[in-house]
């Protein structure tokens, strides 16, 4: 019988992506939708490792089920790493991103240090067990106006120095190659096959 594991989000690419790596290791995927009335859960840690735990044992407490989560987010050295675990919610979680990224770029106009990284945190947790949490970061530099459209978010306005590209001009898969979230789940990735 396959092993059930519930993927803590309700973001259909997340879970699509978490769904590719882990159905052919011989889980059952499920997500917060196939569960009955999950807790509402407040992303109130000071971390991504810390938020990620929250998320992913919240689920496993209320339904004695191993669980993963992940939290990301974009720090941005001259704003003193902000906004950091509220890269979703910075200006409000509904506005758009062209106005979240114009704003970025006012923001670190005059700033010598445009440094910026990605991070991302996966968190695992089963009944009984320790949670486990993988992490990984990706750098890059505040771009001086958008460029490209794939990806998401922030994407358009991070340049990364090494591609000479933003990571909206990157495709899918060479995204998917260097990036934070892609380096976490192939930690995952990497453990949870050696647990078999
Ligand atoms: P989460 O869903 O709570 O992890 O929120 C992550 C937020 O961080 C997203 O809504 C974006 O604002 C930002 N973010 C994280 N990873 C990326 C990425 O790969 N590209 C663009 N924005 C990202």
């Amino acid at each position: 019988m396959k092993k059930k594991i519930v993927v803590a989000t309700t973001n259909e690419g997340k879970l699509r992506e978490f769904r590719q790596m882990l159905e052919p290791e011989g889980y059952q995927v499920l997500s917060l939708a196939d569960l009955d009335h999950p807790a509402e859960i407040e992303e109130n840690g000071t971390t991504f490792q810390e938020n990620a735990v929250l998320k992913a044992q919240s689920v496993t407490d209320q339904f004695q089920i191993p669980a993963i989560a992940d939290d990301s987010g974009l720090c941005i050295a001259c704003l003193h790493n902000e906004p950091g675990v509220h890269s979703a919610r910075w200006l409000g979680h509904d506005t758009p991103y062209d106005i979240k990224n114009q704003k970025v770029l006012e923001l670190v106009k005059d700033a010598e240090d445009r440094s910026c990284y990605y991070a991302c945190a996966i968190a695992w947790c089963a009944p009984g067990k320790e949670p486990k949490v993988f992490y990984d970061t990706w750098n890059g530099e505040i771009a001086r106006e958008p460029r490209g459209t794939n990806g998401f978010g922030y994407d358009p306005i991070i340049y990364i120095p090494s591609m000479g590209k933003t990571a909206a001009e990157l495709t899918k898969d060479e995204k998917n190659a260097v990036s934070h979230r892609g380096k976490a789940l192939r930690k995952l990735e990497d453990w949870l096959s050696e647990q078999k």
